[in-house]
Order: structure tokens, then sequence, then C-alpha cells
């Protein structure tokens, strides 16, 4: 039984953020019912119906952009971006042990007890790169989000390894480190066919902030009220994300502007040894709407555990970024304003999130 003062909203929000137990606290104490805090409005709920299975292929190799295939891996790269915003790819370049081991370690470090974790909590963590929390922006949130996370930003392998927690380090540096090829490729694809010129400091610059985090989406005992992650699209340029084989995260299809109720939405089905990729805002916002940041959230259930692994790749937060001029020209209009990433950002953690509404900040 969840104890009846944790419908007293302070007594809540003190035991699972202030003191850092987590939602993982709130299942470790048995409770059968979720907490009021944690009811979404049924507009945001998961609603199973809504959900259309069928997911065209999306899963591309990416050991066949060094072979004769090149072009229609780039052709499914591109198509994939324009369209759904999502897809999946295998030999990306991340060794399957590091997969493996990424799980584990996540596994590990929210396994642990809360003191071990808290020390990580913003107000107190002993360094900027590492925060440990739960839900997106607890203190603006109506309903919360059942996940909490650990987030490791990245400036550099050493800063990682003097700041980053001890048992999680080495293997998100593997991960960071095995994947940086694949996607400064992606982004030559995708920004190549654009048919916009990118010299490699330019390109740096737009993937030159990156944050790595480990989600826990603990098992839930009312999956139909809850959600794990609420509707929102990223904010950089590409995400790579590892999930593991619980399942669980949805993108929205077709119209973006879809009114509630005419959604659909599919699943992004596990896949072993694959990974994830994702269009964020910035790369929306510089290919003046052309690639799609897509909308996505992820349920909860009440079986397992479920955790997985985004990186985050974004542009540098003193780079501006609006539509390429090229396309500016070419398409007669330009959709976007130009922002300062680190500004667009900044708004992007102060509000909730909300489907596609971080792009406003950009809109003309
Ligand atoms: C995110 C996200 C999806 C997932 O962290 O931005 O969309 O499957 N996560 O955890
Ligand atoms: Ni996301």
């Amino acid at each position: 039984m969840a104890p009846s003062y944790f419908n007293d909203d302070n007594s809540l929000l003190n035991f699972v953020v202030k003191e850092g137990n987590g939602v993982k606290g709130l299942v470790d104490l048995g409770l059968t019912e979720v907490p009021g805090r944690y009811i979404q409005p049924p507009d945001l709920r998961i609603n199973k119906q809504e959900v259309a299975g069928s997911l065209e292929n999306v899963t591309i190799d990416l050991s066949e952009l060094d072979g004769p295939n090149h072009e229609q891996v780039v052709k499914a790269i591109v198509h994939a971006s324009e369209t759904l915003g999502f897809f999946q790819v295998v030999n990306h370049g991340v060794p399957l042990e590091v997969l493996e081991s990424l799980k584990v370690t996540a596994h590990q470090f929210f396994g642990q007890p809360a003191e071990k974790k808290a020390v990580y909590l913003k107000e107190v963590s002993p360094s900027p790169l590492v925060k440990y929390g739960t839900s997106f922006v607890p203190e603006n949130e109506k309903s919360l989000e059942w996940k909490d996370y650990l987030s490791m930003m990245y400036t550099n392998d050493a800063d990682a390894r003097e700041s980053w927690p001890n048992d999680c380090k080495e293997v998100v540096l593997e991960y960071i480190n095995t994947s940086t090829k694949m996607v400064q490729k992606l982004l030559q694809i995708l920004i190549g066919s654009l048919g916009v010129k990118l010299d490699d400091s330019r390109l740096h610059e737009l993937m030159g902030f990156n944050l790595v985090n480990m989600n826990f989406y603990p098992p839930c005992p009312n999956p139909d009220l809850t959600i794990g992650v609420g509707s929102h699209s990223d904010a950089g340029m590409l995400t790579v994300l590892l999930q593991d084989g619980i399942g669980g995260l949805y993108v929205k299809k077709g119209d973006q502007n879809a009114s509630v109720g005419n959604e659909v939405w599919v699943e992004i089905p596990p896949m072993h040894g694959a990974l994830v990729i994702n269009v964020g805002d910035s790369l929306q916002i510089l290919s003046n709407g052309r690639y799609i940041s897509a909308e996505h959230r992820v349920r909860t259930t009440d079986v397992e555990s479920r955790v997985s692994v985004p990186r985050f790749i974004s542009p540098l937060l003193t780079v501006k970024i609006g539509p390429f001029p090229e396309l500016v020209a070419r398409d007669g209009v330009a959709r976007y304003k130009e922002v300062i990433y680190g500004e667009y950002l900044k708004n992007y953690f102060e509000k909730s999130l909300d489907g596609k509404k971080s792009l406003d900040f950009a809109s003309i």
C-alpha cells in the first residue's frame, strides 16, 4: 500500500525528489497504487488502441555504406529522417559487449541504496557534469513521470574520468568514443543531402555538446494511468539511444499537428544489438523543416524495470542555429529564426515536456 502521506504533495516530493529516493524508492516500499501526483490527465495517458503496430522497415545496416548499396542506404537514412524522424541502425560501430555492459551498469547504478545515488542530486553533486534526478522538472510538472535518471555531460575523457560515477564512466566513455564516427557520418549524409557544404569545424560545432543519460523506469502498479516519459521532441541534432528488450518507446507518425485523438503512434520495437537514432529540434531548424524532430514518449509497464541510455548530440551552447542559408535561398522562406543553442536549451529545460512546443522558441 502507498502510505497515505504520499498523497500529500510535500511529503511525496520530499521523499522522491529531495531525498533522492526516486521512483525506485517508491517501488521498493511495495506500493500497490501510484500516488495521485503520478496520475496523468486522460488525454496524456497512453491508450493502447491509438497505437498502430505496423512500422515500415526502418532498420538500416550502416556497414552497407561502404559497399555497392551506398546510395540506397543514404536514401533510407534521408527518407526516414524526412518522414518518421526515427530509425534503427545495426553495424554501427559500438561493440555489442558495450551495449550489454551499459544496460547492466544502468541496473547496477539504480539498484544502489538511495544515499549512494543522492550524492549526485543537482544541489549537492560534486560536479556540474553529473546529475541524478527523477521525472523531467518535478517542480514544474502537474503530473510526474515514472522515471529516474542519471545525466552525464561530456566535455573530454579526462573530465569524465574525474567526475562521472566510478562504476559508469568507462563504459559510457566507450559508448561515446565508439559511436562518434557513426554520428559524424549520419550528420554528413543528412546535411550533405540538403546540398549544404559542411566543413569539419562546422560539423564539430554542431555536434560539440554531448550528454549521456541513463534512464530507469521501474515497474509501475498502474501502467494505464502513468507515463515513463511524456510526449516531447529532443532538443539537439541527433539522439542515439540504446533501449533494452522491454519496449514501450512510441513515436508520433505522419501529421505532426494531428489533433488529440487523431494521432497515430508507432512503437520502435526493441531489437537486440541495434541503436535507435532520432532527429532533434536543432536539425529540424537547420534543415528548414525538411528533417522531422519526431515527437516521442515512453509508456510504463508493470512487469520489469526498463533501462535506456540515450546519447544526446547537440550544437555547442554558443553556436547560432537557424535554417542553412542555401536552403532559405532555395525554399524562398526561412521557417525558423536564428537562435543561440544555449538559449534554446535553457528554454527547453524551463518548461515541462509538451510535445513539440519546444520549437516555438525558434518560430518566426
Ligand atoms: C529521452 C527519451 C526514450 C527512452 O530520454 O529523451 O526519449 O526510450 N527516452 O527512454
Ligand atoms: Ni527523447
